[in-house]
């Protein structure tokens, strides 16, 4: 465990930074009961912890008003509370292929209920460009969905070209701020955006169990769930007002407390700043493999709108098989396969050799980390190069 080189920050960041673990520990011995359902000061401490958090986050993606500021569990969650509340049969929505299963299968789902949905690629270096989402504005256009950063190739998309389109439309836009969250700003103000769709446990560095949408205040969206909410219980139907409009039963405190704590970690050293540290050691790991005979490197040219996520292939060896050497002779722990997002996977034509490696690089990787992860794919693809060589070799003997 020492030893391990973990490079799967795009999946989940790992370590958290001390103060997380600290915060939530100190926070659920101490003020660990139900917020806002009674009366007692422990109660109270308990929702005042919640409301600060949700002002912070507000701050954070530069929302209105804190009350929209909902806590669900996850992107995914959050992303589905959006989406299923947002469109109806006969609506068109409009999306990309840089999209995670948390939009498309929404849509997929939404398609057969009588929604037009509409996927536009990416170029070639992986972003999309706003015009090819405007040529597909159509009367019935109600939402654009939009990865901010793609946890495949970590391409950052135009977003806010992309609002100030749909904004002079009329339409939603709604941002998946799932890998951006922590690492690069998202502003609702200055980049247009009606909502935004984060989870805690990635870049924002809190637990697994906690997300949210940060909902701008003249948007309106139909709760598509009801029950609990702790205020007006004889009433049938779920209550119309945010937060309550968006949230169901106990919110999950402890995390909400690490969230917070990860936020702050963040704001103290500066988003700038811990970008800058993840996309220095990703051009180190870029420089390091970009010409290495049998490495295969996908949209890692231009890291100029980037994020810390890395995508490459070992010439001749199933993704899942280079992880696994990855893992068991060199000590690094990665994701290969499609990342849950099929779409770019097909796009790139890597899906039938069943996706790509991925190294998602974090706040506590250090260039060692990165020296190390790049002799580990050269003396991976190495190996490979040899074989082939042996190979073509004793072909040729044969036919000789
Ligand atoms: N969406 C997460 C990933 O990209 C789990 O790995």
């Amino acid at each position: 465990m020492d030893d391990l080189i973990y490079l799967d920050n795009g999946a989940t960041s790992f370590p958290k930074p001390e103060d997380v673990y600290r915060a939530m520990d100190h926070f659920y011995r101490n003020y660990g009961v139900n917020p806002g359902r009674s009366g007692y000061d422990l109660c109270m401490e308990s929702g005042d912890m919640v409301d600060k958090t949700r002002k912070l986050l507000c701050r954070f993606f530069n929302g209105g008003d804190p009350n929209r500021l909902i806590f669900s569990y996850n992107s995914t969650d959050a992303l589905n509370l959006a989406i299923f509340g947002m469109l109806k049969p006969g609506d068109h929505a409009i999306t990309t292929t840089l999209e995670h299963n948390s939009v498309l299968r929404p849509l997929y789902h939404l398609e057969q209920q009588g929604v037009e949905v509409d996927h536009v690629p990416f170029d070639i270096r992986g972003f999309v460009d706003p015009e090819d989402i405007e040529r597909r504005f159509k009367k019935n256009t109600r939402l654009v969905v939009v990865n901010h950063g793609s946890n495949v190739i970590g391409t950052v998309q135009p977003v806010a070209e992309i609002g100030a389109r749909c904004r002079r439309h009329g339409i939603r836009f709604l941002v998946d701020a799932s890998q951006t969250a922590g690492k690069v700003p998202v502003d609702m103000q200055a980049q247009h955006i009606d909502v935004v769709a984060f989870t805690g446990h990635k870049s924002l560095l809190g637990p697994t169990g906690i997300g949210g949408l940060c909902v701008g205040d003249d948007v309106d969206i139909r709760h598509t769930r009801a029950g609990g909410t702790g205020v007006r219980s004889a009433q049938h139907l779920h209550l119309d007002e945010y937060p309550y409009r968006l949230e169901y039963g106990t919110v999950n405190i402890v995390g909400v407390a690490g969230l917070n704590a990860g936020v702050q970690w963040i704001l103290e050293r500066g988003l700038d700043a811990v970008h800058a540290h993840e996309m220095a050691l990703i051009t180190r790991l870029r420089d390091g493999l970009r010409n290495v005979e049998g490495v295969t490197l996908y949209c890692q040219e231009d890291l100029t709108n980037h994020i810390s996520v890395f995508l490459f292939n070992v010439d001749g060896l199933e993704a899942a098989d280079a992880g696994v050497m990855l893992d068991v002779n060199h000590g690094i722990a990665c994701r290969t396969g499609l990342h849950c997002a099929p779409l770019v996977h097909e796009q790139l034509g890597i899906d039938k050799i069943h996706g790509a490696v991925r190294f998602g690089v974090g706040p506590f990787n250090t260039e060692a980390h990165i020296d190390h992860a790049v002799e580990a794919v050269k003396a991976i693809a190495m190996g490979q190069v040899e074989r082939r060589r042996a190979r073509a070799r004793s072909s040729s003997a044969n036919q000789g």
